[in-house]
């Protein structure tokens, strides 16, 4: 059942590619339309749209910080991404013009629900983004798009992310095509970007040998520290939460900016930092700060784990151990640069004899609030 793999959580991250192939099937036209038939808010009420709550828990907020990145250059909507346990208690401001965005891939997180059941109450909209069919969060909302990631057996979500992902990079695309953008071209482009991200994330799968050696030599680790800029910072978040969730050590995720601001002081002789680096094409600037980045944790003991792109030489010099992923528009990079971090998590955690799939202290669905 576990289709030779040693743990459904690798099984789960071999099926990436496919998950994510299901989930944009039928619903990118050649065109660079976007069909998305379970939504069923009508186009004009998307442009009556002023403002974007995305609301979420655990591996699903963190898709959901990716989402505002998207949503935010493609539709200049504004849009806030929010902890769902937070989200009703600071009296969030609703109205029929908002849209509320809730991820979930059990459809039954309790903290998700009660903040969509509040979102509602203020006639706000609601669109599920839900792995499970039929589950209560989508019976709940105004519209539902599925991701196809097939059912999810470990306890930490792998597949199930990656197709969030990619729901939430369709609705952007949707929300941009049915209000008419700036970046019409822009659009179209990342529409057929999008189509080849299952291709790259099965290159990034043929590559996570180095990555399991990696894992053994760092499974002693008394910290492992994770940084990242703009869709890079919850890919570094995601990152931190696998290693807490799966290997009990710490980890903590920090936007690489930030560094400098605190979390710099944690830095000590031999710290694993995972570094994911954003593409040196389209947003120089942001790659060669966090190339600086990387030299100053280095030039203070750490042990620099570098995710970046191919044909990224700049990393090189300041690399001890370098894992590298396909070229990728930034917006899309989640999409491979988590692939190297979930296979870490998840080598570690068997390195320290910890049950993969069945973390202690942990449920796959949280019904409780
Ligand atoms: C992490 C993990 C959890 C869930 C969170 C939300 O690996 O699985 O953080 O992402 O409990 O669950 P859903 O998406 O079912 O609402």
């Amino acid at each position: 059942e576990k289709g030779g793999h040693d743990y459904f959580m690798l099984k789960e991250i071999a099926e990436q590619p496919q998950a994510v192939a299901d989930t944009l099937l039928g619903r990118l036209t050649e065109a660079g339309d976007i069909v998305l038939d379970e939504v069923r808010l009508t186009d004009q009420d998307l442009r009556d749209v002023d403002k974007v709550f995305i609301v979420a828990c655990g591996t699903s907020y963190h898709a959901g910080m990716v989402a505002k990145y998207a949503i935010e250059h493609w539709t200049r909507l504004p849009c806030e991404v929010e902890l769902a346990s937070e989200f009703r208690y600071r009296d969030p401001v609703l109205d029929r013009s908002t849209l509320i965005i809730a991820i979930s891939q059990s459809g039954e997180t309790m903290d998700t629900l009660m903040a969509i059941r509040h979102a509602k109450e203020q006639k706000a909209r609601v669109l599920a983004i839900c792995n499970a069919n039929g589950s209560t969060i989508p019976r709940e909302s105004d519209a539902v798009l599925y991701t196809h990631a097939g059912p999810e057996i470990a306890v930490a979500s792998t597949k199930a992310f990656l197709t969030q992902l990619a729901a939430c990079y369709l609705v952007g695309l949707h929300l941009a095509h049915v209000r008419g953008i700036k970046y019409a071209d822009e659009v179209a482009a990342v529409v057929a970007q999008l189509q080849a991200m299952p291709g790259k994330v099965e290159q990034v799968l043929e590559t996570m040998e180095p990555v399991r050696e990696l894992a053994r030599q760092i499974a002693d680790s008394r910290s492992v520290l994770f940084i990242g800029r703009h869709v890079g910072f919850p890919v570094a978040l995601e990152g931190a939460l696998k290693l807490k969730e799966l290997a009990y050590m710490h980890a903590e995720g920090f936007a690489a900016g930030e560094l400098k601001h605190g979390p710099i002081a944690l830095i000590d002789k031999g710290t694993p930092v995972v570094c994911v680096v954003p593409s040196p094409a389209g947003r120089g600037v942001m790659h060669d700060k966090v190339v600086s980045n990387i030299q100053e944790v280095r030039a203070r003991g750490a042990r620099t784990i570098v995710i970046a792109e191919e044909g990224d030489v700049a990393v090189e010099p300041y690399a001890d151990h370098l894992i590298r992923v396909p070229r990728t528009p930034t917006v899309l990079a989640p999409l491979v640069t988590v692939v190297p971090l979930q296979v870490l998590a998840c080598e570690i955690a068997a390195a320290r004899g910890n049950d993969v799939d069945q973390p202690r202290n942990l449920a796959k669905s949280v019904t409780v609030e």
